[in-house]
């Protein structure tokens, strides 16, 4: 077994040294085929090789959650702004005009909500009948997948999003998900993004995401999002052999979400799949616009937050 007491010394993570993509731009992707190639150009910017993805997926297990009560009145004005739109099939049907030239990261796991039964469940496990009935019991880890491959063939998806809860009560059903998923998007060159959930027993330490996110990469996902950390970022973009983009999170205030989103760029992601920290903000749009400055136009936190204000003044 790797990492047991006294078998190494210290790990070495080099992050000073980034992986090399040897003709191509994106980290870890310079030998998949064409079309998986094509479709992550259009995700990632390769002039900067970073993403904005704009996440209000939310609804999928949370319902109508604050800033998401009428996708069309707040999420349509920032669609311009982002380079990917994370959504789910029922509003990318119903809202997003299909002329939109953004690249689509469709939501492609589900199945449970915030109000799933806490105590118990029953049905079939593995073939059995199975009743689950025990403190901590996880229902939102209890997922299946969402979307078939043909489905996301339809919506023209390129990447499909899996979340995947390693620790928890159902790690093994969700990274069943993810690697169906990944199977089936590999036969027609679509990118899987595994998405790093934390749930009750889970931390959000620097070892706990090194390990989620390179089991992840390791089992094929093609991007990998997860949270950011205050220490130790960077060993964790780095030991991961894929792109890996930052969840916002909680909403927080404006200048520390921006901080956080150019903190993590500088310590390896390559970008950020940012929802609440930006549909939630008192400015919206200029709060998009105050993100792109930090992931692709080269602005300090600070120069971004003075972008934020004056836009805001001006709205
Ligand atoms: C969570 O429900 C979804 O996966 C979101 O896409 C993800 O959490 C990113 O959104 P936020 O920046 O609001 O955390």
């Amino acid at each position: 077994m790797a990492d047991l007491d006294g078998t190494q010394g210290d790990k070495e993570f080099y992050t000073d040294t980034p992986q090399e993509p040897p003709g191509f731009f994106l980290k870890g992707s310079h030998q998949y085929d064409w079309g998986l190639k094509n479709r992550l150009s259009r995700v990632f910017n390769p002039e900067t090789g970073r993403t904005i993805m704009l996440a209000f997926d939310h609804g999928y297990f949370m319902g109508p959650t604050t800033g998401l009560e009428r996708v069309d009145q707040t999420i349509l004005p920032l669609e311009p702004h982002c380079d990917c739109l994370m959504l789910t099939r029922g509003i990318q049907r119903s809202i997003i005009p299909a002329s939109t030239g953004k690249a689509i990261a469709l939501r492609a796991s589900g199945g449970t909500s915030m109000v799933s039964p806490m105590d118990e469940w029953e049905g079939e496990l593995d073939g059995k009948p199975a009743r689950l009935a025990r403190p901590g019991y996880e229902p939102l880890s209890f997922e299946d997948t969402a979307v078939d491959i043909e489905e996301a063939i339809r919506l023209n998806a390129s990447v499909l999003a899996v979340q995947v809860f390693i620790g928890g009560q159902h790690e093994r059903r969700s990274l069943q998900n993810l690697t169906r998923t990944i199977d089936a998007a590999n036969r027609y060159g679509i990118a899987v993004m595994g998405v790093v959930a934390v749930g009750r027993s889970m931390e959000r330490t620097p070892k706990y995401f090194r390990m989620a996110t390179r089991i992840m990469a390791e089992l094929g996902a093609h991007i990998i999002k997860c949270y950011h950390t205050e220490e130790e970022f960077e060993t964790i973009t780095s030991c991961c052999p894929v792109p890996i983009v930052i969840a916002g999170g909680k909403k927080r205030p404006e200048r520390d979400a921006l901080q956080m989103a150019y903190d993590a760029c500088r310590q390896g992601a390559s970008g950020v799949d940012m929802g609440r920290n930006i549909f939630q903000s008192a400015a919206p749009v200029p709060m998009m616009k105050a993100v792109r400055g930090v992931v692709h136009g080269g602005m300090s936190p600070d120069e971004a937050f003075d972008l934020y204000r004056s836009l805001q003044d001006e709205a």
